[in-house]
């Protein structure tokens, strides 16, 4: 079959921008072998990078193409047409394919603000036909993306502030599990009111927990609003070294048998101190 290689001719004209597209060649041959890129693993609330590149499904010397798509699944989540972009519900200004790198064939998806369900397998694709009826999505790449949450330690002495990361603008609730307890309650959710006790940083996603005492060890979890963790935080409430110094101190008074004998020490001692004053001559 000689229709192994098709040729697309297309003319596009965008008045305000450099893509001035003339021809597009496609070489079906290299359609066949399915690409795809290493894993990205990122942290919730970090920015990755889908890697893609159009020139490695599109033959040598092609002028630049203007129409990349990305999706998940089977859901397009964003679209790029020369000026004319669209991205999907859940990923509003947060998923971009710069105008400037895709002109170079760099087709790769900058996803910001990551969260925890965008965790998945995403396919990159040219679209390679001007007309609405005969357009064609040419695979490119696939690629996995593994979203982490957070975990850390905390150690706090009483009176002191935590500042809870949440991490991103999307975490809809903090929730606590006391120490010894096995019960969660809710510490925060989105849109509360500051309180004595909790403050939201207006602008940062940082939620102060004011003048922490013993009850606030434990366990604390940000959650997004579809309840996944986006963080795990241990926190323990610990006097200052010092206090901790004279703890140990207190406790090591010797108590019982020991003190008893080092009481009769001092007895003893006391005596023969006693015996060499008023003998002093023995
Ligand atoms: C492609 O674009 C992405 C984001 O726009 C950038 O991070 C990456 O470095 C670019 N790759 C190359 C090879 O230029
Ligand atoms: C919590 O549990 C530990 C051991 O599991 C125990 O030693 C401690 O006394 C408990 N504390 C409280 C406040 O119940
Ligand atoms: C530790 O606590 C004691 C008494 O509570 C205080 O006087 C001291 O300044 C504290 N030390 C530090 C390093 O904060």
């Amino acid at each position: 079959m000689d229709i192994m290689k098709t040729i697309h001719i297309f003319f596009w004209f965008f008045i305000h921008q450099q893509c001035f597209l003339i021809g597009l060649l496609v070489d079906s041959s290299h359609l066949s072998s399915a690409s795809e890129s290493p894993p990205v693993t990122v942290t919730a609330g970090n920015r990755a990078v889908l890697p893609c590149s159009w020139k490695s499904v599109l033959a040598e010397a092609t002028p630049s193409v203007c129409h990349v798509q990305w999706a998940k699944r089977a859901d397009t989540v964003f679209e790029r047409r020369g000026e004319v972009r669209w991205e999907a519900d859940g990923f509003e200004d947060r998923v971009e394919v710069p105008w400037e790198e895709l002109g170079s064939g760099n087709c790769s998806l900058i996803i910001s603000d990551v969260q925890i369900g965008d965790a998945g397998r995403y396919e990159s694709f040219v679209v390679v036909d001007g007309t609405r009826s005969q357009q064609r999505r040419v695979f490119i790449q696939s690629v996995k993306l593994f979203v982490f949450d957070h975990k850390s330690h905390e150690s706090r002495r009483p009176g002191e502030d935590l500042v809870l990361q949440l991490h991103t603008s999307h975490s809809y609730r903090v929730v606590f599990q006391a120490r010894n307890s096995s019960e969660w309650s809710d510490v925060w959710m989105r849109d509360n009111k500051n309180t004595q006790h909790l403050w939201k940083h207006p602008l940062l996603n940082q939620l102060t927990i004011k003048n922490v005492k013993g009850s606030a060890e434990g366990t604390y979890k940000v959650l997004d609003e579809q309840g996944r963790a986006v963080s795990t935080v241990q926190l323990s409430v610990e006097e200052n070294s010092t206090d901790r110094r004279i703890q140990q101190m207190i406790r090591s008074v010797p108590t019982g048998d020991a003190a008893r004998r080092s009481y009769s020490l001092v007895l003893l001692s006391a005596v023969l101190v006693s015996v060499y004053l008023m003998f002093p001559l023995f």
